[in-house]
């Protein structure tokens, strides 16, 4: 059966000539059994007609009357924007013009399709089509960052010859190939829908004077991917997260903190509700014994004496709760590869936790700051699984669909 059936899809079609497959790509949807509605900008008019996607969709195509969003043919309390919004699974803007980039990314609603993405925290995917020049602009590709940055899903462009002649990226992705995509994206259809999961994510800040602090390298990326793989899936995450330079992924509530009291004080307040703990945060062992938060240590002193002191360990307090213990992940980032295996597994073993991920930081390309990772998985010193290098968002979907299978099989115990 087709993971697209009874699936709602919002199409929003912008100006582009590419407008024109459009019809194309929703009978296919409907085809997979997907419930479509559409909204159109004025010029999106230009290259295809309401009339056509209406007799493909079997709805009236939404569209923008003097900026009234109040639709009189439905219950008076309908309104567009926002009931559009809850009622889709995925926002899918194709083609996605520049013109339409640029509005969704500053956060204009001056239409019903810009209006509904900005109501909405659902899953957006941006299927980019334009001249090859607009879209390597610099100001687009600026907006497409930050778009994905926020977690909206960039999908394309193709490379190729365009309808005005050039060559280069600017053609918009073929129907096929984002049925494809869409359906990937609902493999995990809502399986974590109602569980609640409490994410730690990024480096602590301890400070020792007025200005300084000690602290790592952590850029939070791990731990926010998981949160927006759980979020995907259905789940209520809160991510408690130290000084990063990241969105927050839609769907998730974040709460910052910035040292390990502050983030211990944070996990304590939410745990006793939540299914799954994850705690991927590199959270500081130590701290500084004293802090001269007042003052700040001259730089003329031969020789500064600094003691540290064991910090608080967040995630062995949650492993050992005793009532309302949530199913408890860790992570463990080590640098011998040798160890790695039995080193994490001692720290599982002494914070009580069902699962610990380790990684090899000193590997190329792996650990902070980098777009992906491998992990091992260490349930026992007897099973342990391994996920291959992969992007984060992908290899959180596959831990979690490993946790998700623990922690059913623990919790019918
Ligand atoms: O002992 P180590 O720091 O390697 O352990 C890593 C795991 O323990 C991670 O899951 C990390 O988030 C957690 N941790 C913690 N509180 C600390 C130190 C580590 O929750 N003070």
């Amino acid at each position: 059966m087709s993971n697209l059936k009874n699936k709602n899809i919002l199409v929003g079609i912008s100006g582009g000539i590419a407008a024109y497959k459009v019809p194309d790509l929703v009978r296919r949807l409907r085809k997979k059994g997907a419930e479509v509605r559409i909204i159109m900008t004025e010029l999106a008019k230009s290259f295809v007609t309401p009339l056509v996607l209406q007799a493909i969709s079997g709805y009236p195509v939404l569209q923008n009357q003097n900026g009234i969003i109040i639709d009189r043919n439905q219950k008076e309390s309908f309104i567009q924007h926002i009931d559009l919004g809850k009622w889709a699974d995925l926002i899918l803007l194709v083609p996605a013009t520049a013109d339409l980039l640029a509005r969704i990314n500053i956060g204009m609603a001056n239409d019903l399709l810009t209006a509904t993405c900005l109501a909405s925290c659902k899953r957006i995917a941006v299927v980019p089509s334009m001249n090859t020049q607009m879209y390597q602009a610099s100001t687009t590709q600026k907006n497409i960052n930050e778009l994905r940055k926020r977690g909206i899903l960039i999908w394309g462009p193709n490379d190729g010859e365009q309808i005005c002649g050039e060559y280069g990226f600017g053609r918009m992705l073929e129907p096929i190939q984002i049925i494809n995509l869409i359906s990937n994206l609902f493999q995990y259809d809502q399986d974590m829908k109602g569980i609640r999961v409490a994410i730690t994510a990024g480096p602590t800040q301890e400070k020792f004077d007025s200005i300084r602090f000690l602290s790592n390298y952590s850029s939070g990326k791990m731990g926010f991917a998981i949160a927006q793989a759980a979020s995907e899936r259905g789940a209520k995450v809160t991510l408690i997260s130290g000084p990063v330079h990241l969105e927050t992924p839609p769907c998730v509530k974040r709460i910052d903190v910035i040292n390990s009291l502050e983030m211990y004080e944070e996990v304590k307040k939410i745990v006793e509700n939540q299914d799954i703990f994850i705690g991927c945060a590199a959270v500081s062992d130590y701290k500084p014994e004293r802090q001269y938060l007042e003052e700040k240590f001259k730089s003329n002193l031969k020789k500064i004496k600094l003691t540290l002191v064991k910090n608080i360990d967040i995630i062995r307090s949650v492993g050992k709760m005793i009532k309302n213990r949530p199913y408890t992940v860790g992570f463990a980032a080590e640098i011998n590869s040798e160890d790695l295996i039995s080193n994490a597994h001692v720290k599982k073993i002494n914070k009580n936790l069902d699962l610990i991920c380790a990684n090899n930081i000193s590997l190329k390309n792996h650990g902070f700051h980098t777009e992906g990772n491998s992990l091992y998985l260490i349930w026992s010193k007897e099973r342990v699984d391994f996920l291959p290098y992969d992007l984060k968002i992908r290899i959180s979907h596959q831990l979690l669909s490993k946790v998700l299978l623990d922690y059913e099989k623990k919790n019918r115990r």
